[in-house]
């Protein structure tokens, strides 16, 4: 159970990377930690580690099949070791032992922990933990000068008295202090390019009714919208979320307008676009409603039924077309010729940017945990410009896309 109201690392994929160490016995209290946090957690471990505490224990507490060989073709048919630099948002390595932060610090890639931290574009924090005089060894600490040079975070070890009788600078910080590490990397205060913005935001599906008890509506699960609003507001945005029907619970500090129709939908975003700095249109919004709605339940008389539909009005297009339009974000979801039909979404409808969605595969887009797009503009010259979003969770596409906007809003 959390400990916490909110889950501050829901949706968070963190790798928990393990090396040979006397803290190895604190890792599953950490993971347990993070995952009380929401936080869906892997974990690797180093052969060394394995001395120190079994890959079972950590299975038990993490709930998936730890990893520790680089050359184990059932465990890279499972999820090989690419898929797994590309899955982890952040990578926790904790215990680092003396001889991995030396690997680490000189790119050798010659176990799986080491190997998946030189694949990945995650975050990368290092908790040393070792003897206080090995910690003082120059050769340590200038291959922590030098992790921290390419960029991975090293976590100070704390002081005390060690498992070997010595009392010293070198152990591990405890897991709460870890996992507080790593909640502050994504709540990062100071990270806030969306301060002093308003965005609102719509997700998931509409439900355009036919009878009291039927509707049309189509698979969108809300997820890639709640996850730009939750990222909206870790930035420091206001965020106004306009929900149609999903069974999402709302983001921390994020308020929410639960709608049905497209209409109520277009109702719901004029009351509020006027205030606002962004909007962006992720929902998948029905583009046809029935032209009646019949009062009582259609009766099935006959084998075949006839329904005239009319169009729904285009809310992203309208919020662009406003006298004093916010920036103005669409999403653009489409089974063929992606790029093509999203550029021309981009000019019909005079948005800002628009987010190409490959809903063709099942793996991303609609209802998927996933996803990738291309996000396509035009710069201060009128030239049109691609960014390519590659497979991540909605969590991290989702932060992508909102730190590219406001680039492009600063610029
Ligand atoms: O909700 P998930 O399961 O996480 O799935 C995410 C998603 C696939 C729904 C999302 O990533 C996505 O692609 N959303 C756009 C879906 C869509 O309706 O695309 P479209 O190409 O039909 O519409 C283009 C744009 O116009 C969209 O920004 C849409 O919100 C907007 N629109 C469309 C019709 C309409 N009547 N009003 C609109 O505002």
């Amino acid at each position: 159970m959390s400990e916490s109201a909110e889950q501050r690392l829901q949706g968070r994929r963190i790798l928990v990377a393990v090396s040979g160490g006397i803290a190895a016995y604190k890792t599953p209290d950490l993971v347990r930690r993070l995952r009380d946090e929401g936080a869906a957690v892997r974990v690797v471990m180093t052969q060394g580690a394995q001395a120190f505490i079994t890959p079972l224990t950590l299975q038990a507490v993490s709930g998936h099949p730890v990893h520790h060989d680089l050359l184990d073709p059932a465990a890279e048919a499972a999820m090989g070791h690419i898929e797994l630099a590309k899955w982890a948002d952040l990578i926790v390595v904790a215990p680092a032992s003396a001889s991995t932060i030396a690997r680490l610090a000189h790119g050798m890639a010659d176990d799986l922990l080491t190997t998946l931290c030189l694949a990945t574009a995650a975050p990368i924090y290092v908790a040393p933990a070792m003897n206080q005089q090995m910690w003082a060894n120059p050769i340590v600490q200038e291959n922590c000068a030098r992790l921290t040079h390419y960029g991975f975070h090293v976590i100070p070890p704390a002081s005390g008295s060690q498992a070997c009788g010595d009392i010293g600078a070198g152990r591990m910080p405890e897991p709460l202090e870890l996992r507080e590490v790593v909640v502050a990397h994504f709540l990062n205060n100071t990270d806030q390019p969306l301060a002093q913005q308003h965005i609102v935001i719509t997700a998931g599906p509409t439900r355009e009714a036919i009878d009291p008890v039927r509707y049309l509506s189509n698979h969108s699960s809300g997820k890639m919208g709640f996850a730009l609003a939750a990222a909206a507001q870790q930035l420091g945005a206001q965020v106004t979320l306009v929900a149609g029907p999903c069974q999402l619970a709302t983001p921390a500090g994020v308020t929410r307008i639960n709608v049905n129709s497209a209409d109520d939908m277009l109702r719901a975003v004029m009351q509020h676009v006027p205030n606002a700095s962004i909007f962006i249109g992720c929902a998948a919004v029905a583009d046809y409603r029935p032209v009646q709605v019949a009062s009582n339940k259609i009766k099935k008389d006959s084998d075949a039924m006839h329904i005239q539909l009319v169009k729904n009005p285009d809310i992203l297009a309208t919020v662009a077309a406003l006298d004093k339009p916010p920036f103005t974000i669409g999403f653009a979801a489409e089974t063929n010729d992606v790029l093509k039909y999203a550029q021309s979404k981009l000019e019909r409808k005079g948005l800002n940017m628009i987010a190409a969605n490959d809903v063709s595969d099942s793996s991303i887009g609609f209802n998927s945990d996933e996803n990738a797009m291309v996000l396509i503009w035009r710069d201060s010259h009128a030239k049109m410009q691609q960014k390519q979003l590659p497979l991540a969770s909605k969590t991290t596409i989702a932060e992508q896309i909102l730190r590219h906007a406001a680039a492009l809003i600063h610029s």
